[in-house]
């Protein structure tokens, strides 16, 4: 790159900068000072100071940085404090933080620090929990010694409309790496990558459960699902495979997500930037609770068909009809404990019948199935059901996605 050219960083291309960090792009002569303060590239480079490999680099991007704020590119400069800059010093901030207990504090105090007009509170929460979501992943699943670097700002676009960015870094060992323990077949940077996004993938339980104790797989799922209803912006750079999802709908009604190119570029560790436009949530529940309708659309498609299974049994299974006994929940733990367990121990093939029941209650099928199901989990043994209505079967899915949560 020659030293005219400055090295260009905006969020909608940021492979410049990531290659550079990952050790595979060139060297610029000098950064976009003016994109340099925003809070992605600060992330980006703060976060790379803690891996031993990206260190270097980082701390030659914090030089180039330095020289040019000391007057050696004085065109940056100028453009960065001209009249009607759109940098407000004031709502900037970075913090390292690799403790849980820090989390809840840290996002508060920066949540108000950037937003504390108490008219723009819905936007306020929004970036709340995404903080709070982000640095439980850093903490959580980097493996990266310092934890997560946080950078958030607030800025007038070109246009006026104040953009809020918030980016978590962390030096760790990435989300393909984290997810491939649980998920054999997510080998592809990219397609675990993609994955992630999903509700209900995690890797701390495999695919077609619904969550430990601690975690849902939610995290991520939100998080894009804010982006695409605020027309707000998520990039998520990872060892092996990048992405950017755009909130905006294009002609066919689509969001936009790509893998930024070339292929490959990464980031070493994991780096998430959610950008938002400032005044864009309206209503911060009737957003949660949109993602949370969203989200119980999802899972049945992915949890059913794992252990209860509504295609054709083996032909030597063990009917049994619920009819005869529908609704009396004494005598379904009863059939649950002397002949569905027992079965299963013995990795039997059983087929539950509900041919002629068209409403069963949650707590009917609860006596019913939850211990048998969770065993079936275990023994890696699938319960066939036949002639299931479509309310009785969103029954068992729900049945099915909470019986596996624990
Ligand atoms: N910073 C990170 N470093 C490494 N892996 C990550 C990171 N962030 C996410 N992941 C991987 O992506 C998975 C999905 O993350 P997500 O936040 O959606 O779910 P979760 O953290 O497992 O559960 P929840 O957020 O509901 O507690 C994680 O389980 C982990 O495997
Ligand atoms: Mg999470």
């Amino acid at each position: 790159m020659s030293p005219e050219r400055p090295l260009p960083l905006s969020l909608e291309d940021p492979a410049p900068l990531l290659q550079w960090l990952s050790g595979t792009g060139p060297e610029p002569q000098q950064l976009d000072l003016l994109v340099l303060a925003r809070a992605w590239v600060c992330a980006a480079i703060g976060a790379s100071l803690d891996d031993p490999r990206a260190r270097t680099v980082a701390e030659r991007a914090i030089k180039l940085n330095d020289q040019m704020l000391q007057g050696e590119n004085p065109d940056a400069i100028a453009r960065l404090f001209s009249a009607g800059s759109p940098f407000d010093p004031n709502r900037f901030r970075t913090q390292w933080v690799n403790s849980f207990e820090k989390i809840e504090p840290f996002a508060n105090y920066i949540s108000r620090a950037l937003i504390p007009e108490p008219e723009m509170e819905d936007t306020r929460l929004t970036i709340r929990y995404v903080i709070v979501e982000l640095l439980r992943n850093a903490v959580q699943h980097s493996q990266a010694p310092a934890g997560g670097f946080v950078a958030a700002d607030l800025w007038n676009k070109e246009s006026g409309r104040p953009m809020l960015q918030l980016a978590v870094g962390d030096a760790g060992i990435g989300i393909p790496a984290s997810l491939r323990a649980l998920h054999p077949n997510l080998s592809d940077p990219e397609a675990a990558l993609e994955k992630s996004l999903w509700p209900h993938i995690s890797g701390t339980f495999e695919e077609g459960l619904t969550g430990t104790q601690q975690n849902a797989g939610m995290g991520l799922f939100f998080i894009a699902e804010m982006a695409k209803l605020t027309s707000g912006t998520l990039l998520i750079a990872t060892r092996g495979a990048t992405l950017l999802l755009s909130g905006w709908i294009d002609e066919a009604g689509n969001h936009s997500l790509r893998f930024i190119e070339p292929r490959g570029v990464g980031f070493p560790g994991t780096l998430v930037v959610f950008e938002l436009p400032v005044g864009d949530v309206a209503d911060y529940p009737a957003l949660i609770e949109t993602i949370k309708e969203r989200a119980k659309q999802r899972t049945p498609q992915r949890a059913i068909h794992r252990w209860i299974r509504f295609d054709s049994a083996p032909p030597e299974s063990t009917v049994f009809e619920i009819q005869k006994q529908a609704e009396n929940t004494p005598a379904a733990i009863q059939l649950a404990q002397n002949e569905i367990t027992p079965r299963i121990l013995r990795r039997e093939p059983i087929v539950l019948d509900f041919n002629g029941l068209r409403i069963l209650t949650q707590s009917y099928l609860h006596s019913l199935l939850f211990e048998p199901l969770r065993l079936a989990w275990a023994l890696r043994t699938p319960i066939h059901v036949r002639n299931v209505e479509p309310a009785v079967r969103s029954n068992l899915e729900l049945l099915e996605n909470y019986a596996l949560a624990g």
